[in-house]
């Protein structure tokens, strides 16, 4: 079976988070892991689980315009921060609708977020889930955030907790359903 982990990032922290969700899938998947740009709708229909992630911008999803802040923050504003290649755009709300109608049975969300109560913070992985849920996937696991500091770094442990629910996904997607088991 073949896991397909697709990413947004300005800064490295969720692709550093997805890259070690990919290592947990490793286990039971054939995984690829690749920034939106790269995410090709031949890899989409290869793929029998779908996993998306993002941070979280101005309480959800990116867009064109808190890309351009996060980049601008780096640039023009001189954060001590690497500038992902890519980190420009296209986001996951540009590449959903390019790809909709191709995705897998099988899917899950994550995003980066400031630690901080959702309800203050945003989950991009909200805005993704209901992304998946209206193409036509079924959420494998909930939503999960992993946090970043104010500074933009990971928290410690972050990575390690990716790898471990990287590894509950294969598990679960992996798992004959219960109406499957019935029949
Ligand atoms: C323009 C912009 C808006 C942001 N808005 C939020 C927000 O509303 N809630 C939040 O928790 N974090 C917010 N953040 C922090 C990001 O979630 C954080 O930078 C991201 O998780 C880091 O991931 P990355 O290194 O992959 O870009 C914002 C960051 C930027 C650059």
């Amino acid at each position: 079976m073949r896991a397909l982990v697709v990413y947004e990032s300005m800064y490295g922290n969720t692709r550093a988070v997805a890259e070690r969700i990919a290592a947990g899938l490793a286990g039971r998947f054939e995984v690829t892991a690749v920034p939106v740009p790269e995410a090709t709708v031949e890899m989409v229909d290869a793929a029998d689980l779908l996993v998306c992630g993002g941070p979280t911008h101005a309480h959800g999803m990116s867009r064109a315009a808190t890309r351009k802040a996060a980049v601008s923050a780096v640039v023009d504003k001189g954060a001590d921060l690497p500038l992902e290649t890519g980190a420009a755009g296209p986001g996951l709300r540009d590449w959903f609708p390019r790809v909709g109608s191709r995705l897998p049975a099988m899917a899950a969300a994550f995003d980066t977020r400031l630690d901080a109560p959702a309800v203050v913070t945003g989950r991009a992985s909200r805005g993704i889930a209901h992304q998946l849920r209206r193409f036509g996937c079924r959420l494998v696991v909930p939503p999960h955030s992993f946090l970043v500091d104010k500074t933009n770094h990971l928290h410690s442990g972050q990575a390690h907790d990716a790898e471990a629910w990287g590894a509950e996904l294969a598990a679960m997607a992996a798992a004959p359903r219960q109406e499957e088991r019935a029949s």
